[in-house]
């Protein structure tokens, strides 16, 4: 088995990853570390909590204290969370360097990162959308010279959907040097492979872990069959078994919506369960807030949309329960991968009900595994119907007494404001707390913004109320 110093990386830095149990290096390191420090571009597909991130931050480490300048490495990422995850490992591991990092994120003081970014950090990890903008807004700093692009979950980057990075890549794409070395991993490249050679040109290296299972050997996954109206009363069974069993387990629990995610962490305060959640229409202070409190252990229960399904390095997490069945497979490696890291042991159950049986297959035909039957005492499960189904219909009509829907409304108007996407989509908004612009002169409009009349033709009150809406 190689070390890190045969792999190339020097004495100061392999001792710094072995005081925080780095020691070894993992296949997926030991395969990309040596063709990095060669100057050559690197894709490197390994399944989840394998060690991908020390994977391109030990290279990108020791080329830097060869040759120190800032800012000298670009790191791009999906969430916020993990954008703050991977500079914490710059941090560790470059501290006998002096590392100077800076995250660039949405939801945080866009003036305090302009004035971190024109002071030449070392690395910036940064979310595609809030870098775009600061790219497109300001000239007070320079990613020209940057010798590392990284993207970490790059398919999740390239892959066009509800959240679509493409145009911000774009802009991101055009401030790098063409002369840089790419660095890109993920536990799910492979359908994204050819938009990716396309980014790695410089000689790239593929590497892929060989093995046809694309979970680990170390995760236990079980199905439930449950009738949809009764999916909740499984689910606080499944929790009240969990935490009657062992005292130290942490759960995350994924759900389809933030709506949803919002109602089930109500749901299960009712019940006394020590749960939080994480979802993207919460405020950024509160996400960081939840995260950090299921980090320590202090809740022991994480109810999180798929923004926490990739990348979130969570040692203590014992199981995962997909409160819906995920719509892709590789979604659902990255979900059941929170769990089973770094050798560790971990067990997923996800909830199916009758309607989501061809995507079972789905999933079980991608992964190459068969997922068994969990087995729950159902006349538990029973006992509990009635009184979890109103809790939860109580907890729906809390919430529907709140402004929930409405901010929903606003944040997707502002996506679409700053997409430029508003004339096909102004409806107006529910009633609340407004102003008394009449929306209906812009729902009929052809197109707005790009008609340059904004005060005419958009009702330019409107805009600042959805821009400050947050
Ligand atoms: N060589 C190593 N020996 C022991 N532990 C390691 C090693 N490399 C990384 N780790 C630890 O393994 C855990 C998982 O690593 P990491 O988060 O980089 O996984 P990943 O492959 O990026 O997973 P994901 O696909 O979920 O993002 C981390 O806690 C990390 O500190
Ligand atoms: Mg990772």
């Amino acid at each position: 088995m190689s070390s890190f110093r045969g792999l190339g990386l020097s004495a100061w830095l392999a001792e710094q990853a072995q005081q925080l149990g780095i020691g070894r290096p993992t296949p997926v390191q030991a395969a990309c570390i040596p063709p990095i420090l060669q100057g050559r571009d690197c894709m490197g597909c390994a399944k989840t909590g394998s060690g991908k991130t020390a994977a391109f931050v030990l290279p990108v480490l020791q080329k830097l204290c060869e040759d120190p300048y800032g800012i000298f490495c670009l790191v791009v990422t999906p969430t916020r969370e993990l954008a703050y995850q991977i500079a914490e490992q710059f941090r560790v591991l470059g501290k006998p360097l002096g590392l100077k990092d800076c995250i660039i994120v949405g939801g945080m003081d866009m003036v305090a990162q302009a004035l971190e970014l024109s002071r030449k950090p070392h690395v910036v990890i940064a979310t595609p959308g809030r870098l775009a903008d600061h790219l497109r807004s300001s000239n007070t700093f320079s990613l020209r010279k940057i010798k590392f692009l990284v993207l970490d979950e790059a398919d999740r980057l390239l892959e066009q959907g509800c959240t679509d990075f493409t145009k911000d890549l774009e802009v991101i794409l055009g401030a790098v040097p063409a002369t840089r070395q790419t660095l890109l991993f993920s536990a799910t490249l492979t359908d994204t492979l050819n938009e990716l050679k396309s980014l790695a040109m410089n000689k790239p290296f593929f590497w892929e872990s060989q093995a046809e299972v694309r979970t680990v050997d170390e995760l236990v996954q079980r199905y439930l069959l449950v009738p949809e109206k009764v999916k909740d009363a499984y689910l606080v069974h499944l929790i009240q078994t969990f935490q009657d069993e062992h005292e130290d387990w942490s759960i995350i629990i994924f759900t389809s919506t933030c709506k949803n995610c919002q109602i089930l962490n109500m749901m299960l305060k009712q019940f006394n369960f020590p749960s939080v959640a994480l979802h993207s229409m919460m405020k950024q202070k509160q996400r960081f807030a939840a995260l950090a409190k299921f980090k320590s252990s202090v809740f022991k229960i994480l109810i999180a949309t798929d923004v926490a399904a990739r990348g979130l390095d969570i040692p203590t997490v014992q199981v995962v329960i997909n409160h819906n069945t995920p719509g892709l497979p590789k979604i659902y490696i990255h979900r059941v991968g929170r769990t089973a890291r770094a050798g560790r042991h971990g067990l997923a159950i996800t909830l199916v009900t009758q309607y989501d049986i061809h995507l079972v297959h789905a999933i079980e035909e991608q992964i190459k595994t068969k997922l068994q039957e969990f087995s729950v005492e159902e006349r538990a499960v029973l006992s509990i119907l009635t009184q979890v189904n109103v809790t939860r219909r109580e907890c729906e009509i809390k919430l529907e007494a709140t402004d929930f829907d409405e901010k929903k409304e606003i944040n997707k108007r502002k996506q679409m404001i700053l997409e430029g996407k508003v004339s096909d989509v102004l409806q107006p908004l529910p009633p609340g707390p407004r102003t008394s612009t009449d929306l209906s002169r812009s729902t009929r409009h052809p197109s707005p913004l790009h008609s340059c009349s904004l005060s005419v033709s958009f009702p330019f009150e409107e805009l600042l109320f959805i821009l400050k809406g947050e």
